[in-house]
Parts: C-alpha cells; sequence; structure tokens
C-alpha cells in the first residue's frame, strides 16, 4: 500500500462501484470522481464529529486533553463550520488570490533556486522537497527562517495527533502544549500587527478569539506544509518514472507539467468527514456518525487520465472540493512550477534518485520521506 496505493485504490475502485465500506477504520471509502464530488459538496458530511472519548471524559482524568484537543479541530473550517469559520475563510481565500500568487512568483522562483543550488538531490525529500515548502510558507507569511522552523515545531504535535487518526491521550497533551505555545507566540505578533495572514483577517473586520485565531493558522500552517513538500516530492518521482514528463521539459512548460505531476500523485490523499445525519448515497446506506473518506488521489488521477490539458476545465480534485476547496491552491501551484523549474534547471530526469524515499501515511495524506535524515 505505501508503495503504491493506486494499485490499491484502483482495486478499490473497480471492485465497488466507486464506494467501499472498511470495517477495520469503520469508515466509508469513496472513490469515483463524481461521488467525491457529491460527498465533498453535500452538508451533511461537513462534521469532525463528537468524539467518542466524550463519555469516557467523565471517568478517566486523561481523556479530557482529547477532547480540549477536538474542540480546537472543530475550530477548523474544514471540520465544522459556523459563522466564525466562514468569515475567516472568505478574508484567507480573498488574500491568497491568484494576483497575489503571481506577486510571489519572482521572491519564489529566487528562493527556490538558491536552495536547488545548495541541495543534493539524492535527498529529494529533506534537502529539496521540505525545504521549499517552508521556504514558501516564509514568504507567504513574512516569517523569518527560524522563526517558520520554530511554526512547523509547534504544529507537529497536532499533526501526530490526527496522523494517529486522534484518541491518543499522550499525543493529545503534547499537542495542547505546543497549541499554547503558539498561542502566546501569535500573541505577541497580534500586538506588533507584523503579520500578513492576522492583517488580512483584521482589514476583513473577523474578530477571532485567540484560540480561533491560533485554530485558523495551525491549518494555514498545517496545510501549506506538508501537502506541497509531499507534491514537490510525488511529482519529482513521477517525473522520474514518466516518459510523457520529458516531453513538458523539452517545450518548458512547467504549469503542463505541474498539472500532470498533480493528476498522477497528489500531495493530499483523503478528505475525511463524519455523517451528521443518515445518508443514502448512490444505493449506499451510510450511518449517522460512520467516517466517509473522499479518495482524492484515486478521484483526481482518474480524472485526468485520458484528457488533454486543455479540455480540463473544473479545478483539480488534488485540491479538494466545494466549501473547503483549497486555500492555498493558487499558491501551491505557482510554488510546485516554480520548484520544478529550479529543479530541472539545475538537473536532468536522470540525475534523481528516488531510491531513499518511501511514503508513510500521515493526516490523510500519504508522506513521503528520504529513509535518512528526515527531520
Ligand atoms: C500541492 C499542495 C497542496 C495540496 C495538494 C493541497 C490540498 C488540499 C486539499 C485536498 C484540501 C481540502 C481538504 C478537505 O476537504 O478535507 C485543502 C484544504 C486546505 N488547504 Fe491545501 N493543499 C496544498 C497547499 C496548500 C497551501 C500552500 C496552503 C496555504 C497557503 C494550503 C492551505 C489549506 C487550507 C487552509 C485548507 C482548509 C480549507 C478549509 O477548510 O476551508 N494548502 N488543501
Amino acid at each position: 500500500m505505501t508503495t503504491d496505493p493506486y494499485k490499491a485504490y484502483a482495486i478499490l475502485d473497480d471492485a465497488n462501484r466507486g464506494a467501499y465500506w472498511h470495517d477495520v477504520s469503520k469508515s466509508w471509502y469513496v472513490t469515483a470522481p463524481g461521488q467525491v464530488r457529491k460527498m465533498l459538496g453535500d452538508r451533511r458530511f461537513a462534521a469532525r464529529g463528537a468524539s467518542p472519548l466524550d463519555e469516557k471524559a467523565k471517568v478517566c482524568s486523561r481523556a479530557h486533553y482529547v477532547v480540549e484537543l477536538e474542540r480546537f479541530l472543530g475550530m477548523w473550517p474544514v471540520f465544522s463550520d459556523n459563522d466564525a469559520q466562514r468569515a475567516a475563510s472568505q478574508a484567507l481565500r480573498k488574500f491568497f488570490s491568484p494576483g497575489r500568487a503571481e506577486t510571489m512568483r519572482n521572491d519564489l522562483a529566487a528562493t527556490f533556486q538558491r536552495v536547488v543550488n545548495k541541495s543534493d538531490c539524492t535527498k529529494l525529500v529533506a534537502t529539496f522537497a521540505q525545504p521549499i515548502s517552508e521556504a514558501m510558507l516564509s514568504t507567504l507569511l513574512g516569517l523569518t527562517e527560524s522563526e517558520t522552523g520554530r511554526v512547523r515545531s509547534m504544529t507537529e504535535g497536532t499533526i501526530q495527533y490526527l496522523s494517529n487518526d486522534g484518541q491518543d491521550t499522550v499525543l493529545a497533551e503534547n499537542a495542547l502544549t505546543q497549541i499554547e505555545e503558539l498561542e502566546a507566540w501569535l500573541k505577541a505578533r497580534t500586538e506588533l500587527g507584523n503579520d500578513w495572514i492576522l492583517s488580512a483577517l483584521s482589514d476583513a473586520g473577523v474578530r477571532l478569539t485567540l484560540r480561533e485565531l491560533t485554530a485558523v493558522y495551525m491549518q494555514v500552517v498545517t496545510g501549506a506544509l506538508d501537502p506541497t513538500s509531499n507534491a514537490i516530492a510525488g511529482g519529482l518521482i513521477t517525473i522520474s518514472r514518466s516518459p510523457e514528463a520529458a516531453g513538458f521539459l523539452e517545450r518548458k512548460d512547467y504549469k503542463g507539467l505541474t498539472n500532470y505531476c498533480l493528476g498522477q500523485d497528489t500531495g493530499f490523499h483523503f478528505a475525511p468527514r463524519r455523517a451528521a445525519c443518515p445518508v443514502s448515497m448512490e444505493g449506499f446506506k451510510i450511518d449517522e456518525g460512520d467516517r466517509v473518506v473522499g479518495v482524492l488521489a484515486w478521484a483526481a488521477h482518474a480524472e485526468s487520465e485520458g484528457r488533454s490539458q486543455a479540455t480540463v476545465t473544473t479545478p483539480s480534485l488534488a485540491f479538494g472540493h466545494g466549501r473547503h476547496f483549497c486555500l492555498g491552491a493558487n499558491i501551491a501551484l505557482v510554488t510546485l512550477e516554480e520548484s520544478l523549474r529550479a529543479f530541472f534547471e539545475a538537473y536532468r530526469i536522470r540525475d534523481i534518485d528516488v531510491s531513499g524515499i518511501e511514503r508513510i501515511p500521515a493526516l490523510g495524506a500519504s508522506v513521503y520521506t528520504d529513509r535518512i535524515n528526515f527531520r
């Protein structure tokens, strides 16, 4: 599964008419592109849902960490959807516009060139894909390199908790300690007034509590970092194996190459939701509280197969669909395009060494890592 999840997705898709109940994880997996779009556009699948530990919390004192962390995650727009979150999403969507992504392009290109110049492409993730996603985040948020490192480390506990599918009290306790640190750091930035995201929110008149602000900030950081470095690593692996990629490179068509790579292997594999009420979908009976997972990686792949880029009119499912469509898609596209350009101005396809790369499943994505030297 971690070597090539697409083979497993194809089998799932073939055998189950687009949706599959997995008894071990107690989840539905939806693979057909049309159904994934339908499910992500359906408000009945929007909620993360109450933690089963709410009840246990009454008898187990440590479980309150999980409950508190779940409450924090409930402030992420993708997991629930109150007025404050909607207003914050709208303000950020405006802020992350195509125009803004274009104004970042030259800066990003110059920074990525510096990363490539000091890279050694035998360790694609540690020396190239990961630093590039951090460089993008620094440019986006106006942070220095060391601040970006700090922000990344203050979000790792939450990622770890989510990667273990929640419910782990020790991971929850650790994540909450880091959330408090991030909150204190953000409070100082709010007082200084030098943060672009915070300014974008206050310019739009969005008033959030410090905890809500921390949740929004955390979602931007976690949304930006791993999916982007995954997409870069996955893209380079795709290019090293696919004869079609050479044509894009010969034409120096980095935009086409970016879309092609996202269709082959996206940086974000699963969009999980919970059914807020019983739902009947294409003949499947989904019970209230069931976990329903859109397999974006397969759906985006299936949609892009056999289509020329010129005929693609809908945004790629690689970035999700509906109200929670990726806020950073414009910035991610420019980042991918410029990172591939910087890389292939310095290296050729045959220079890419993917032997040290493996996938590890995390956060509903499939994360790439070099076996050595990872964090
Ligand atoms: C190639 C890189 C990226 C990929 C493949 C990707 C993919 C996605 C996907 C699939 C979703 C929807 C998740 C769901 O519905 O459950 C999402 C949401 C999100 N992404 Fe991205 N993303 C990327 C880069 C970025 C960047 C660079 C940023 C920040 C600048 C970002 C910020 C977000 C945020 C904040 C959300 C949540 C939106 C909401 O809940 O309304 N992403 N992303």
